[in-house]
């Protein structure tokens, strides 16, 4: 059976984009679907490779019911553009850098992640790196809700 491959992809794969593998990751176990759906994150930057998530991240997560524990950090490669059938970037500067490096032929793999959002505000996961606790929850919130948007789509889409 054909298994659909989604990467989550953020700048420096410690924060964003392992908050959504984590979340993303549960949403489709709890479905039955993890035989069906591989999930997993990449960062634009090679600036954290082989660090585990953020302790902030890690702790938001935690509290929601999400384990990041397993995870850790490593660089987009040029393998991924052909192996993943979405290739979702956490903010416009993610997507415009994967832009750069996609052969086009995978282009039509590219978009941001909040396109699968229900919520209209945001249309980026914004950085919470350099700010305060505040940021990672609302990381953590615009994260599950896309999730739930992307396993519909990819459910009706890739799925049926
Ligand atoms: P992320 O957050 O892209 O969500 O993982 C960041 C993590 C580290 C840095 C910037 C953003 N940094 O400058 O090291």
């Amino acid at each position: 059976m054909k298994k659909v491959k989604v990467l989550f992809v953020c700048l420096g794969n410690i924060c964003r984009s392992p908050t959504a593998h984590g979340v993303f990751q549960k949403l489709v176990n709890d479905a039955g679907l993890s035989e069906r759906v591989v999930v997993d994150s990449a960062g634009t930057s090679g600036w954290h490779i082989g660090a585990p998530p953020d302790k902030r991240s890690a702790a938001a997560a935690r509290q929601a019911g999400y384990d990041l524990s397993t995870l850790r950090g490593r660089q987009v490669a040029a393998e991924d553009f052909e192996s993943f059938d979405y290739v979702l970037a956490m903010d416009e500067s993610n997507l415009f850098d994967l832009q750069e490096a996609c052969p086009p032929a995978h282009s039509h793999k590219l978009s941001l992640f909040l396109d699968f959002s229900s919520q209209e505000t945001w249309r980026e996961v914004p950085d919470p790196y350099y700010g305060d606790g505040d940021g990672f929850k609302l990381v953590l919130s615009l994260v599950e809700d896309a999730s739930r948007g992307l396993l519909k789509h990819v459910n009706r889409n890739d799925l049926a």
